[in-house]
This record gives structure tokens, C-alpha cells and sequence, in this order.
């Protein structure tokens, strides 16, 4: 039995499914030969972590209970007293990431996972790549960090995966990457970028209010942990910047031009999260309905991805399904883990 040691950073709507996939894929994998051995899990301020990271793995009860308490919003500290973990906090906490990163390396390998939306994990992801590990992305950010810092993160492609940065679960990355790699020029790629302002615009042409709406996608886990991340088009920005750079455009985010959907006075430093929702947001209807509807009358929706090379010119190859959701992302992270197992002994 193959097995592929994994350390997951944020368990948040993302992570916590991912946890849920590998418990439940068991059978699965091992049928191919695989076990994916959880040896670590860290919010923004805790990691748990296997007493011996050589040996041992979190059972799948552990696993179900870290997803139990993070999903009560509990921190991670009140599994410390169920002996199958040791809790680590502040600077020691980046450290013990690194330190695993460095034993496992040398023997079993490790698969960095991040599904935190945090821009602080550039750093420990960055290190864990010069120590020989692999990394998987559900964040966008690492990859749309300055060019020193990218250039780190890919420079083993074959040890990095980030499928689900752009379209989710769907295959966005892996086509791209298919078309480059047999000398086919990409010419242009247009579509929908945002599953999630897809999903909130076409609920609100069939006349719902936009602020119900935004609402109702941030509970079902459609929109990013701040909902103004995709409403400011930052989120979009970060996802064309991530193609570009797969194209091998030496771009930053201050190179692509973005329009928000609220003003700067609802933005996050003027206004909590919880305050936009609760009152901004419900300001805005009025004028997204007028919006959503000039738009609707130049028939101009987008709600697929299109991908024009020489191959694909006539008839441009498109990816159309579900862009967003934390089923889905973490169905495309799971993937990602799995198609790095020919890295490992
Ligand atoms: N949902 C989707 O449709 C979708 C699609 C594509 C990509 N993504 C990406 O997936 C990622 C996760 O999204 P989500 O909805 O699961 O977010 P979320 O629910 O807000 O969860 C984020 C998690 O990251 C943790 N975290 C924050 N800073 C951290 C740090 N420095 N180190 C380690 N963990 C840290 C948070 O800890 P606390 O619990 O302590 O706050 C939380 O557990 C985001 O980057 C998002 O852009 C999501």
C-alpha cells in the first residue's frame, strides 16, 4: 500500500469536506493502493499534529471530530486532551510545519494542503517546496503572490498542484496545461471566472434581491470567507492572473484592471464582514437590480469558460459545471493530492 502523507492548512468550509472525501474514499483508495495518511491539521491559530509523524496518522474518528469542532467554530486546542494529538500555537506552529516538512521529506514525502484563504502561508509553503515536499492549493493567493515568490512555488511543476484555484472542481488547469504541453498556442480564453457572481446574478435577473442573495451563497459555502473578495472582482483578477501566468505572462494583481460592485466605503477597512452583510450589502440592491438588468438586455451572460488555440479555433474547447462550492473544491483537491502519487515510494 502506497502512502501519501498529508498536512492541511485551514479547516474552514473547504477543508473540513475535504477530510470528510478521504474518510470516505477509503475503500476507494485502498482498491488502488493508496492511503492518504493525515498527520496534521492547523487553523489560523492551532495545529494538531500525530505524536510521530513517521508512524502514525489521525484515525478517521479524530478526523471527523476535528471537522465536528471547527464546524461549531471550537478551536482546535479543545482536541488536546484526546491523546492523539499533539497542539502546537504561535511562532512554534509554523515551526513544527517546517520541521515535518523537513523528516518527512527525507523519507515518506509530504503533501502540503492549503485551504486557508490566508496570504500568510506563502512563507511555510514556500520552505516546504525547497525542502522537496509536494503542495496542493484550494488558495489563490500563493500563486498570485509577487513573481519571486511564485517562481519558488512552481519551480518543480511536477510537485505542485492548484486545479481547484480557478473553476473549482472543474478541469481548468489540467486542459490549459494539456493544450501548452503538446504546442498548442492558447490565443484567448473568455467565460465566467466567478462561479459565484454567476450564481448570485442569475438569481438576481430572476428578481431576488442581491443582498438576500449574497447571503444565501455565503451560507452555502459559494462565495469566499469575505464575500466582497469575489463582489470587488479581486477574486476574478486572481483567477485571469493564475491563467496568464500559466501562459507564461510575467504578471502581478496590479496589472489587471477590476470593477467592485460596492464602494469603497463598505470595503473591509472601513467594515467587518459581519457588518457588510448585516447593513452594507442591503444598500446595494437598488442598484444591482438596474445593472443586472441593462446587462440582461445586451443578452451578454457569460456562464461557461472557453478556451481558443490553434486546435480549438473553429470551435473553441469549453468547460461549463459548477465553478464554486466546498464539495466540489474539495472534491478537486482530493484529485490533486491523488495525481501526485507517483511521487511518492
Ligand atoms: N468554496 C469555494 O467555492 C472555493 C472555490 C475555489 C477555491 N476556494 C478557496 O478555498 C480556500 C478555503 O475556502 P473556505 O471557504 O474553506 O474558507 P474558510 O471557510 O474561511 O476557511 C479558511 C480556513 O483557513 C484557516 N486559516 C486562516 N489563516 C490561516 C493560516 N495562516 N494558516 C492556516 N490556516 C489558516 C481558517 O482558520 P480559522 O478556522 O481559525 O478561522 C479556516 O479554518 C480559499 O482560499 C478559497 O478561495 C474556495
Amino acid at each position: 500500500m502506497k502512502k501519501i502523507p498529508v498536512l492541511l492548512l485551514g479547516c474552514g468550509g473547504v477543508g473540513r469536506h475535504l477530510l470528510h472525501h478521504i474518510v470516505s474514499c477509503r475503500s476507494l483508495h485502498a482498491n488502488q493502493g493508496i492511503r492518504l495518511r493525515v498527520v496534521g491539521v492547523c487553523d489560523s491559530k492551532c495545529l494538531v499534529v500525530v505524536p510521530d509523524v513517521f508512524s502514525m496518522e489521525f484515525s478517521d474518528n479524530f478526523l471527523l471530530e476535528v471537522c465536528r469542532v471547527k464546524s461549531d467554530s471550537l478551536s482546535l486546542l479543545t482536541l488536546s486532551g484526546s491523546g492523539e494529538c499533539q497542539v502546537f500555537t504561535d511562532s512554534e506552529l509554523t515551526k513544527k510545519i517546517i520541521d515535518t516538512a523537513a523528516l518527512l521529506n527525507k523519507s515518506t514525502g509530504l503533501v502540503l494542503v492549503d485551504c486557508s484563504a490566508s496570504s500568510e502561508t506563502i512563507g511555510v509553503l514556500n520552505r516546504a517546496v525547497d525542502l522537496g515536499c509536494c503542495v496542493v492549493l484550494a488558495n489563490k493567493k500563493p500563486v498570485t503572490s509577487k513573481m519571486e515568490d511564485y517562481d519558488t512555488l512552481v519551480s518543480h511543476p511536477r510537485r505542485i498542484r492548484h486545479e481547484s484555484t480557478v473553476g473549482a472542481g472543474l478541469p481548468v488547469i489540467a486542459s490549459l496545461n494539456r493544450i501548452l504541453s503538446s504546442g498548442d498556442p492558447v490565443h484567448r480564453i473568455i467565460g465566467s471566472l466567478s462561479g459565484t457572481l454567476g450564481y448570485v446574478m442569475s438569481q438576481v435577473e430572476d428578481g431576488k434581491p442581491f443582498s438576500q442573495v449574497v447571503k444565501s451563497a455565503k451560507t452555502l459555502g459559494y462565495t469566499e470567507p469575505d464575500p466582497r473578495d469575489d463582489l470587488s472582482g479581486m477574486d476574478v483578477a486572481r483567477k485571469a492572473l493564475i491563467l496568464a501566468r500559466l501562459l507564461g505572462s510575467r504578471l502581478n494583481m496590479d496589472s489587471i484592471k477590476i470593477e467592485s460592485l460596492y464602494p469603497g466605503e463598505m470595503g473591509p477597512d472601513v467594515m467587518s464582514v459581519e457588518e457588510f452583510l448585516e447593513n452594507g450589502v442591503l444598500l446595494l440592491d437598488k442598484d444591482i437590480q438596474e445593472r443586472v438588468h441593462k446587462a440582461s438586455l445586451k443578452g451578454n451572460v457569460l456562464r461557461y469558460l472557453e478556451i481558443y488555440s490553434r486546435c480549438y479555433s473553429e470551435q473553441p474547447l469549453v468547460i461549463q459545471g459548477a465553478g464554486a462550492g466546498n464539495d466540489t473544491t474539495a472534491a478537486g483537491v482530493l484529485a490533486d493530492i491523488l495525481d501526485l502519487q507517483d511521487l511518492f515510494p
